[in-house]
């Protein structure tokens, strides 16, 4: 049975004090509820939110790092400095990334090789944008992009990677794919993660959705077969909405 994740995206909202602010309402809110849960604040505020998330289950996680250990890449996090700094997750791949960032398929792979070699947690989103899923792309945009990350790994060390099938449409705008739609986008990657990886790697790899979840749809996405937890952006920046989805995820 897999357990359900659920991650906080909070992008480039908050300063490290109004994240600590944010850190002490969410806490209680989530004392006791089993849910593995992480938040991935920006970097400034790393430190800060590191220690006012003590005595707490919370996980931290960054939003991007870069594939090489140190060097000349200004303004760039490594993984061992993210490790450091406290974090035990990594988002990569966001679509923001890709698409303002020009990040590719074989820089999430490098990352990805990356941050499991130094023995971070990696969340890897996917999606396809509407123009895509209107001109019948979504399994070839989704399935190449998951197929790019997953170049040169073998499926013993990809266990621990967890997915975020996010549809950029939906990302940010207010309109979630219907839990039908999410169920059946997840169930076409868990299927090609079978052929990758083989069926048992598969069948306990987390794939989280993100893009519009809220505390008033978070149970029924969650609740599908395939769906285990969510990618939060928005509902994320606030305290009372953010540990309503993580309890949605029980
Ligand atoms: P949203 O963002 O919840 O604000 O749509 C999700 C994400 O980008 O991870």
């Amino acid at each position: 049975m897999r357990k359900a994740i659920v991650a906080g995206n909070w992008k480039m909202h908050k300063t490290a004090s109004e994240a600590v602010e944010l850190v002490s309402e969410l806490k209680p809110l989530l004392t006791g509820v089993e849910v593995e849960t992480a938040i991935c604040p920006p970097a400034t505020s790393l430190q800060a939110v590191h220690a006012a998330l003590a005595g707490s289950a919370i996980g931290l996680g960054v939003q991007n790092m870069h594939w090489e250990g140190e060097g000349a890449f200004t303004g760039e996090l490594s993984a061992g400095m993210i490790l450091a700094a406290g974090c035990s997750y990594v988002i990569l791949g966001h679509s923001e990334r890709r698409q303002y960032f020009g990040e590719t398929d074989e820089w999430v792979n490098r990352k990805l090789i990356s941050a499991l070699e130094a023995g971070l947690r990696p969340i890897v989103c996917v999606g396809e944008t509407l123009a895509e899923r209107e001109a019948g792309r979504i399994e070839e945009v989704v399935l190449g992009q998951i197929g790019g990350a997953l170049m040169g790994l073998e499926a013993d060390s990809v266990t621990d990677v967890v997915w975020a099938y996010e549809p950029v449409w939906a990302i940010g705008t207010g309109v979630t794919a219907t839990a039908a739609q999410a169920e059946e986008a997840h169930a076409m990657m868990r299927s090609f993660l079978a052929e990758q990886l083989g069926a048992e790697v598969a069948a306990g790899q987390r794939i989280q959705y993100g893009g519009s979840v809220k505390p008033d749809n978070a149970a029924e996405l969650f609740s599908q077969d395939n769906i285990d937890g969510g990618l939060i952006g928005g509902a994320a920046l606030a305290a009372e909405s953010f540990a309503a989805i993580v309890k949605a995820a029980l």
